[in-house]
């Protein structure tokens, strides 16, 4: 894994999309809005892996979208370099865009099944001809699937001829093709044979150390992104409610949300499994139309009481200061995250 560097290469701040919540047919009216995203706050390293972690409807792909431009935000920034780019437009977000690709979670509905693999792998250099000028682009693209562990020779063949590991290799293929800085994973994965989620993880980690990638991956199971992660931010309904390095999050989680996921993945090591009960969260995620007031854990945590009704919890330490190395690695959006951790 490469070694993360102070300097971040993406600053997202106060980062917030509402979705508009409408009735009628005929005449549309806004009577609320889905928060899917709703003050998120991180840095990515340069050079760094960030798991975000989450239940499905917490923000997650959202997130994502905002990050590669596929969604505005409703508020906040996304600085990179140093530059907020949802203020950008015209040349200036094309050449930033460039730099922040994404590949996307479901290889099977992804890739469009008319084009071949060399048209899908080539069809960013469409957008960007100063990538690859057109006589370049099928070397360009062989050497591409050489990278991802595909044979050239299969430049002409069709998404359904290939497995499904073998698709999201041609997504991730496709991800690189404009040789960016940052790669946005959103559960590369989760749609992928256990045998081979192994081998997707492991090619995504070698290329990172190949074209120095920072990356953000994305899950819903905290133990895909063990294996890959420097840091790992935890998200629920529209939040991060806790972020730390690798070692923090599994050894000592703080907010009873991590502590919850954590209990639900399998311990190799027996030894572990004598401090970690098996939690059971009660009812569902509440709607992001209408989440609770104060902490939104709130409805299922067993540690409740009237101070989380009322005051929302924050992460104390500014993002800048959370980096690997930073003063305060370790942070949780829990009023009650200093107890020892006491399952009901
Ligand atoms: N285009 C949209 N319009 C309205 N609501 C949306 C839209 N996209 C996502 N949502 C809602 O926003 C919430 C977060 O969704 P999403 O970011 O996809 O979560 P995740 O990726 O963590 O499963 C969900 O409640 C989802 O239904
Ligand atoms: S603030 Fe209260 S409800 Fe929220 S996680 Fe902490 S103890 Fe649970
Ligand atoms: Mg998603």
């Amino acid at each position: 894994m490469a070694e993360p560097t102070a300097e971040p290469i993406l600053e997202v701040r106060g980062l917030v999309k509402h979705y508009p919540l409408t009735q009628g047919i005929v005449i549309k009216r806004q009577i609320g809005a889905v928060k899917a995203v709703d003050g998120v706050d991180f840095d990515l390293g340069s050079g760094e892996t960030l798991g975000i972690v989450g239940e499905s409807g917490c923000g997650k792909s959202t997130v994502a979208k905002m990050l590669v431009n596929l969604e505005r935000p409703t508020a906040g920034e996304i600085r990179y370099k140093g530059e907020d780019i949802t203020r950008l437009s015209g040349r200036a977000l094309k050449a930033v865009r460039r730099n922040i690709q994404m590949v996307f979670q479901d290889p099977y509905t992804s890739l469009n099944p008319r084009m071949t693999v060399g048209d899908i792998i080539g069809e960013p250099y469409e957008i960007h001809p100063e990538v690859a000028p057109k006589g370049s682009r099928r070397q360009k693209v062989q050497d591409l699937l050489d990278v991802v562990g595909l044979n050239p020779e299969y430049i002409n063949r069709y998404p359904h001829q290939f497995s499904g590991g073998q698709r999201q290799r041609i997504g991730i293929a496709r991800g690189l093709a404009l040789r960016p800085e940052v790669i946005v994973a959103d559960e590369p994965v989760s749609a992928l044979d256990v045998s081979v989620q192994a081998q997707v993880v492991n090619l995504l980690e070698r290329l990172q150390s190949e074209f120095r990638l920072s990356y953000v991956f994305i899950a819903h199971d905290l133990s895909i992104v063990r294996h890959i992660s420097d840091r790992v931010g935890v998200m629920y309904l529209g939040r991060i409610v806790e972020v730390g390095s690798d070692a923090e999050i599994y050894e000592h989680p703080t907010h009873p949300y991590t502590q919850a996921l954590l209990s639900a993945v399998p311990v190799p090591d027996p030894g572990a499994r004598e401090h970690r009960e098996r939690i059971i969260l009660s009812g569902d995620v509440p709607s992001p139309a209408n989440p609770p007031s104060g902490c939104r854990f709130r409805t299922r945590c067993w540690k409740a009481r009237e101070r989380c009704a009322l005051e929302v919890p924050e992460l104390a330490v500014p993002a800048e200061f959370r980096g690997l190395s930073g003063p305060a690695a370790h942070d949780s959006a829990c009023h009650f995250a200093e107890e020892k951790h006491v399952v009901p």
